[in-house]
């Protein structure tokens, strides 16, 4: 049997994973190595509404910037011919509509780390709005919570990241993408 449209998986590697599960890093990784393209939601969302991410949630509300993610995420899924590394914000899980949309768009790896891990690494910087609280441990903990279906059903792959640097994670994406892409097309 051909293969259909339907069928078709473009050869993407997206990360999506928590606040602080290291997307970025490991986005520039595989970038070096593979030479992919890099495409980053939060940036593009950015760079289209000409402001940062805090304000964006403080001048037009969550609800809005989850639209931009949406948008951002059926702009990016038209891009069929290229070949992108995609890092994406924590929460472009919370929507199934998206969670449908980026295991199409091609091999999507979720990167786990513990709580402690997270918290730790969050706190380095005020850039999350979701996080600047009083008591930003206990939201991570919640959203980490709510959210760990929603990561598990819109991946191929977890990576439990624990004692592993962005190298190592990297190599372990590219010989999982690899069989992957040979069986899936
Ligand atoms: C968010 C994660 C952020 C950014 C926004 C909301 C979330 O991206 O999209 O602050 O809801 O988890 P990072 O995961 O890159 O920090």
């Amino acid at each position: 049997m051909g293969m259909s449209e339907q069928d078709f998986v473009p050869k993407n590697i997206v990360l999506i994973g928590f606040m602080g599960s290291g997307k970025s890093t490991v986005g520039r990784e595989l970038h070096q190595r593979l030479g992919y393209v890099l495409a980053d939601t939060d940036r593009m969302i950015e760079e289209a509404m000409g402001k940062k991410i805090t304000e964006i949630f403080k001048e037009e509300g969550e609800e809005a910037f989850r639209d931009f993610e949406t948008l951002q995420l059926l702009e990016l899924a038209k891009q069929r011919e290229e070949r992108m590394i995609l890092s994406t914000g924590g929460g472009i899980v919370i929507r199934a509509e998206n969670r449908a949309l980026l295991k199409r768009m091609g091999y999507v790896v979720w990167l786990d780390a513990p709580v402690d891990v997270i918290i730790d690494r969050t706190s380095r910087n005020r850039d999350r709005p979701l996080l600047n609280c009083e008591d930003a441990g206990g939201r991570v903990e919640t959203l980490l919570a709510e959210r760990r279906e929603w990561y598990r059903e819109a991946s191929h792959l977890k990576i439990d990241t624990t004692g592993l640097d962005s190298g190592e994670i990297a190599t372990g994406i590219l010989e999982s993408a690899r069989y992957f892409f040979t069986n899936a097309g």
